[in-house]
């Protein structure tokens, strides 16, 4: 069997001395799949070199053999750039999440053509390193939407091969696919079209059908499923008996006190809204007098794609309206926001354990672990608010505080509902979380790729 991702499951730094050492890759492919598939003798899973370090590993010939079974692709730097930044994440991800704002993007002109050819090659040179190693007849489990056109290039290739394909953001509906150029569009519903499309939900997989039908005639066959996965409670609760959570969720209550909590835990992304949830937090605040001084709102944000201006200005803005917030509402003991940006996985785990709320309201998001993550590491039964737009909200609708994640005052009032819910209530909620979050092992979604496969 082969995997195919852009971020691959390890990832190389090169130290002072020339050497390199080896980290696990990051996102959410890499952790779902690599502890099911590494070390497997019967599986190899090829991806991209990530940055400089990984990609003079592979020229170095460092890469090769380190982790048994895992082959990185050495791409030229300016083509992997455009297919990444351009195609990849101002493009497709924005396309895929609802973030155009169509007054002004997308412009396509010949900087964004000349990108696509880049995206179309990078995909072709994975196809052509899958074609080259795959036995006959071998599965090959292609994944998300760096990747879109390898299913089409790769059957082309090898018609032996049984492929399917996981897109792990949504997928859009044909008003907005017809956002693409017409090329675009139509490359990628025919690549998706000629395989198994797995999509988180049923909502997305219907999207995509939509679409197909839209861009490709009403005639068209598609395999669409959906299936999905959720966290590993053992692996979850291994990381939350370390002592490095201890240490950061001792500093945390020393700074939070006996106050409410309500927590977020995101990557810096516009896609998570996360403007809007401060703005929800201070509508709180201003309704209600007796809130302020009695909740802080912690935010972990991981700085996120930050080679792209869109990315910065998010940041720069989230960061601007979290300061103006604590310039106003703040008291000489009282710190209304605790915003933290330095990427830290120990202090993320004690912020969610520490929560009372735990708000989770993307514009659209094709999953989002973290909904299910909280409720498994909080330890004083947090309510979950939850964005109906998450593909999460699926699974988790009968147990959360859903959230439009547009209406500030709905959303405000969700936090005031999460903040006052009778003890027993919340625990009855938490149970139904924890059982949903718990009963979706990786596995059981990783033998769906395998069997919807053709
Ligand atoms: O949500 C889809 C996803 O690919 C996740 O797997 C990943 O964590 C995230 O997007 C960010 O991806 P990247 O940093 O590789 O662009």
């Amino acid at each position: 069997m082969i995997v195919v991702s852009h971020r691959g499951p390890v990832s190389f730094r090169r130290e002072p001395d020339g050497s390199f050492t080896t980290r696990r890759g990051s996102g959410g492919v890499v952790s779902a799949l690599a502890p099911l598939l590494l070390g497997r003798a019967d599986v190899r899973w090829i991806a991209a070199a990530i940055g400089e370090d990984d990609r003079a590993a592979v020229l170095t010939g460092a890469a090769a053999g380190v982790d048994g079974g895992v082959e990185l692709l050495a791409l030229d730097p300016e083509v992997h750039a455009r297919h990444y930044d351009v195609i990849s994440n101002r493009v497709l991800w924005f396309c895929f999440h609802g973030l155009f704002d169509l007054a002004r993007e997308p412009t396509f002109d010949r900087e964004f053509h000349e990108a696509w050819e880049c995206y179309r090659s990078v995909n072709q040179s994975v196809a052509a390193a899958v074609a080259e190693a795959a036995p006959e007849g071998d599965v090959v489990l292609v994944q998300d939407l760096q990747l879109l056109l390898v299913p089409g290039q790769l059957r082309a290739l090898r018609p032996d091969l049984r492929i399917s394909h996981f897109t792990h953001t949504p997928f859009c509906g044909p008003n907005s696919i017809r956002v693409l150029p017409d090329t675009m569009a139509t490359e990628v519903c025919s690549s998706l079209g000629g395989t198994a499309a797995g999509f988180h939900t049923d909502r997305w997989a219907a999207s995509y059908r939509a679409s197909a039908s839209e861009i490709l005639g009403p005639d068209t066959t598609t395999h669409a499923f959906a299936a999905t996965f959720g966290p590993d409670p053992d692996a979850l609760a291994a990381v939350a008996a370390s002592s490095e959570v201890a240490a950061a969720a001792a500093a945390l209550d020393e700074r939070v006190g006996d106050r409410h909590c309500i927590v977020r835990c995101d990557r810096m992304e516009p896609s998570k809204n996360i403007l809007r949830g401060f703005h929800a937090y201070e509508e709180l605040l201003r309704d209600d007098a007796t809130w302020p001084g009695r909740v802080t709102f912690v935010a972990e944000l991981n700085p996120s794609r930050e080679s792209l201006v869109e990315y910065r200005d998010y940041r720069s803005e989230v960061e601007t309206t979290a300061a103006r917030i604590n310039d106003e509402w703040a008291t000489s003991d009282w710190e209304p926001i605790i915003l933290d940006t330095r990427d830290d996985f120990p202090q993320s785990v004690a912020a969610l354990q520490r929560a009372d709320v735990l708000l989770v309201n993307p514009v659209r998001d094709g999953l989002n672990l973290v909904a299910m993550e909280g409720p498994l590491l909080g330890t004083r039964d947090p309510a979950l608010c939850l964005s109906r737009e998450a593909g999460a909200f699926d699974l988790l609708r009968d147990h959360c505080l859903a959230v439009h994640p547009f209406d500030i005052t709905q959303t405000a009032n969700a936090h005031a509902t999460a903040l006052t819910m009778e003890p027993a209530e919340r625990a009855t909620r938490v149970a139904g979380l924890r059982d949903a979050a718990g009963a979706r092992p990786a596995s059981a979604w990783l033998d769906a790729l395998v069997s919807y496969a053709r």
